[in-house]
């Protein structure tokens, strides 16, 4: 099995992270997955950004939380990242689904709700997934584990993970506990032991955030089951290279 190539909050190297162009990107260049992040608005939609504030990644201020849909629909969100992107939007998760129905791509989507734990997130991401049927090829992944644990009572079925960065003791028989069906990790965490203690539990292995070459070859060779990375076209070349 090939280690896939997940574009982490879309090609977000060659586009503003989580939104359209940086999707879009992402799937013209052959990644095999998708990453994003999903927080509420103030008026309950789930939306695409990253962080629990708009200042980093549009032309305002402010909780996302404290921002209506319409409008966070309003902000520039492609200036910050360069001109040539001026008055992108920020977009609702419902947007995203519409827009990968069609594709054959995978997708993760990221339940930010660590800081701020939206109530009914899980609930809201879930009855859009079923909507847009998509609920077989996502993974739900959070930081959170209550959040995890609210998914699986909602519907076992669907794939979840837990990521962290921090390095536990037990943490795969933690995840697998948790009835998490993936762990995703820190770059740091990687090493042949996760990959064996993952292997025998049988769930998937995935690793963020993978930039450079020599982070690449290493998961390629320990056959981690899918990196997330800002560089999918990069990503990707270089496991034609590693896989001859
Ligand atoms: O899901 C992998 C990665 O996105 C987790 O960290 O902060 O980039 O959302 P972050
Ligand atoms: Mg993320």
């Amino acid at each position: 099995m090939k280690t896939l190539v997940y574009a982490h909050r879309g090609a977000s190297k060659l586009a503003p992270e989580n939104t359209m162009p940086a999707f879009q990107l992402a799937y013209e260049m052959g990644a095999e997955g998708i990453e994003t992040d999903v927080q509420l608005s103030k008026d309950g939609i789930p939306v695409l950004i990253h962080d629990e504030t708009v200042r980093r990644t549009t032309n305002a201020i402010g909780f996302v939380q404290d921002y209506t849909y319409e409008q966070l629909q309003n902000l520039d969100a492609g200036s910050w990242f360069s001109e040539k992107f001026e008055n992108t939007p920020i977009i609702s998760l419902e947007e995203f689904l519409a827009w990968a129905e069609g594709k054959n791509i995978d997708l993760n989507i990221e339940l930010k709700n660590n800081v701020i734990d939206y109530s009914d997130l899980e609930k809201k991401v879930y009855q859009l997934l079923i909507k847009y049927k998509l609920a077989r090829r996502t993974t739900i992944s959070s930081f959170n584990p209550a959040s995890i644990e609210r998914f699986k009572h909602i519907d076992r079925k669907i794939a979840t993970a837990l990521l962290t960065s921090q390095r536990i003791k037990g943490l795969v028989d933690y995840a697998a506990g948790l009835g998490a069906h993936a762990l995703h990790i820190k770059h740091r965490l990687l090493n042949s032991a996760i990959v064996e203690q993952c292997f025998e539990k049988d769930m998937a292995l995935r690793v963020y955030t993978i930039n450079r070459v020599s982070l690449m070859k290493k998961c390629y060779q320990l056959k981690a089951d899918a990196i997330f990375t800002d560089v999918p076209d990069i990503a990707i070349d270089q496991r034609q290279l590693f896989t001859g």
